[in-house]
Order: structure tokens, then sequence, then C-alpha cells
């Protein structure tokens, strides 16, 4: 039995190079916020969405797999990246079991959502682990404009189809597990139609205090200030994905507080770190401004490069913490979420549309 399953197995695999083909021939199918939203409030179909997903899924993976075989062999070749291949091909495999199975049967349907959710975890560590091969592959043979632009322009795709993927996933899973969430009950799988702007401020500012205060016993504190261009006395809400935003204030706040105590070690009285969110009639802008000395204008473009980090290099082998800064990741990832509520391959509209983020050294 175990002898035949191992046969089963090889074929599949051997026939994958092939479904990644007739796959990536197929464009990804833009989906907007709105369509997202009024899917699962009103007519959440499971059916509809399996359907959608077992075609949809396979498309944006072989898509991007097809780009990631497009890579330097050298790069390619690295233990990292072989890695991350590999979780590539298992999860497609496991999304193309499906393709000839009916969606009304209801165990098919439950087992769909448990291989998701099989799925998101085993992707979990995708970003670090592609950090890695680059820093394996950058140690082993330096480092060449041509090749750096290249992978620049393949990590900005492959992490965007990343978020999207997880995005999809994401929401079938949370809007047909059968939970909802009972602090949030305005929230359609991950999309908060009533987010609350300051509260996510606050919670990213506070993790990232956290991990500032275990890295150098202390950290630098928060001034906010609102402004609702519509309500002046209300609250800023907006529909938003609150983990999307967490995220980036997150990213933001973790460099200006390494920033704002290196710049200023010895002082006692740390300079805050100033916020300022503004909901005007369409769009909603975040300003972040730290005083931690700032960045020379000619390197502003080079912070987004994956390859670049003043930060020393975290230990890779340690997963005892978190690290405040070290790979580089944060401000070009940031700039992707932000950048995929608008992108049409994504979502196309907000209501009213996502933060525009800006930050200043004052
Ligand atoms: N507020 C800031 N003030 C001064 N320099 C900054 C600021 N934000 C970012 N930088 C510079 O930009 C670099 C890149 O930032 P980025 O967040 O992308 O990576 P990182 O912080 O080095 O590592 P990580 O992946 O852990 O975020 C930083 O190493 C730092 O030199
Ligand atoms: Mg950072």
């Amino acid at each position: 039995m175990k002898f035949v399953r191992f046969l089963m197995k090889n074929a599949a695999l051997a026939n994958v190079p092939k479904h990644i083909d007739h796959f990536s021939k197929f464009s990804p199918s833009p989906l907007s916020m709105k369509q997202f939203l009024d899917f699962g409030s009103t007519n959440a179909c499971e059916k509809t969405s399996f359907a959608f997903l077992r075609q949809e899924l396979p498309v944006r993976l072989s898509n991007i797999m097809k780009e990631l075989n497009l890579l330097p062999d050298r790069l390619l070749t690295t233990p990292s990246v072989q890695l991350v291949q590999r979780w590539y091909i298992q999860s497609l495999m496991e999304i193309l079991d499906f393709l000839d199975k009916s969606p009304d049967d209801h165990s098919v349907l439950e087992s769909f959502v448990e291989s998701l959710e099989t799925i998101r975890n085993r992707h979990n560590d995708v970003v670090p682990t592609m950090a890695q091969g680059v820093i394996e592959y950058k140690d082993a043979f330096g480092q060449d404009p041509v090749t750096s632009l290249n992978i620049q322009y393949f990590l900005d795709r492959f992490y965007m189809s990343r978020i999207s993927i997880r995005m999809l996933i994401n929401q079938h899973t949370l809007v047909f597990n059968g939970n909802t969430n009972p602090a949030h009950p305005n929230t359609i799988g991950c999309i908060d139609s009533l987010c609350d702007v300051t509260e996510v401020i606050r919670d990213a500012f506070e993790s990232a205090k956290m991990l500032c205060e275990q890295y150098y016993l202390g950290a630098p504190e928060l001034e906010l200030k609102e402004m609702n261009c519509k309500q002046s006395r209300d609250p800023i809400q907006i529909s938003y994905i609150p983990s999307h935003l967490y995220h980036m204030l997150f990213e933001l706040f973790k460099n200006a507080m390494r920033a704002t105590i290196e710049t200023n070690e010895v002082s006692n009285n740390l300079p805050p770190i100033r916020v300022m969110v503004a909901l005007g009639g369409e769009d909603l802008s975040i300003k972040v401004m730290d005083r931690g000395g700032g960045v020379p204008l000619r390197k502003i473009e080079t912070l987004f490069s994956y390859m670049y980090s003043t930060a020393p290099r975290p230990d890779f082998g340690d997963n005892q913490r978190a690290p405040l800064a070290g790979f580089g990741y944060g401000l070009p990832i940031s700039r992707l979420y932000a950048l995929c509520e608008t992108c049409v391959k994504f979502h196309e509209c907000l209501l009213p549309s996502g933060p525009h983020f800006k930050h200043q050294t004052f």
C-alpha cells in the first residue's frame, strides 16, 4: 500500500511542470475590495468560492512559479530557495486534488478549508526563507547591479503575489469556518468595514515598543494627532484589512524607534514619535515623524531594496526573539501592502481609499 502511494505521489510530481504550463497561461482575476465585501456579506456561497479558488489559486501559484524558475541558477539552487520551491509545488498539488471533486459534497468543502489552512501555515516562513536564500547567494557570489535589479523586480512580484494568495485563502477560510469575531462584528473575513485606524496605530506602536524595550531597555513615546475632515468628533474608520495596516505601521514604528534611540543614545529624554492621521473626503493619510537623524536624499530609493539594511544581520538560527531590524525587508514589503490595496490584479477600489503613508524626520 505504501509503495502504491509512493508511486502515485511520484506520478503526480512528474505532472507538475505540465500543470504549471497549463495554469500559467491564464492571468489572475482582478478582484476589488468591494467584491470581497459584497460576496462575504450578502450572498456568501461556499460552493462558488470553492469553484473559483480551485482554479484561481493554481493560476496564481503557477504564474509565480514560472517566474521563480527564471531566477539565476545560482540563486535558484540555494537550499533556501529550493525549500520555498518545494512548498509551492506541494501546495499546488494539494489544490489540484480538488479539481475533480464535487462542490455538492459537504465533506469536500470541509477538507478544502482544511487544506487551505495547511497551505497557509506551510507558507508562513516564505519571507525569511527567501531572504536567507538571497543572503546565501550574495555571500557566495557577491552582488552585481544587473542581478540585484532583477532580484528586486522578482521579489516585488513574488511577495505581491504571496500577499494576494494569502488574502484569497484567508477570505475563504475565515468566511466559511463558521466562526464570527465578537470583538469586530463588522469584519468580513479579514476585511473590517469599520476599521478603527487609531486603535490599529496604538496596537502596532505598543508591539514595536515592547520589542524596542527588550533591545534597548527603553523606547520613545507616541504623540498622536487625529483630523477627521468629515465629522471632527467621530473616530477615524475606513474599510480596510486591519492586519495589513498593522504590518505597515509596525515596520515604520520599529524603524523610527531604532533611529530615535541610536541618534539620541546619550539623552535621557527620548524625543517622541509623532503620528498625524488625517481622513479627507477620499483618502486617509498617516504621517509618521521621528527625530532619528533621517536618511540622506540620495539613499531614499535604496531603502526599498531587499538587500539594504544598516542594521547588523540577525542570526537566522535564533528563533528566540524577533529582530527589531536587520533583514532590510521592512520597508519594501510595507510598500507592497500599501500598493496592493489599489493594485488591479488584487482589488481595485477602496471606500474610502486606503492610507497614504508619509514618513518624515522632524
Ligand atoms: N525612520 C528612519 N530613520 C532613519 N533611517 C531609517 C528609518 N527607516 C528606515 N531607515 C533606514 O532604512 C533601512 C531599511 O529599512 P527596512 O525597514 O527596510 O529594513 P531594516 O529595518 O534594516 O530591517 P527589517 O527587515 O528588520 O525591517 C534601515 O536599515 C535604516 O538604515
Ligand atoms: Mg525595519
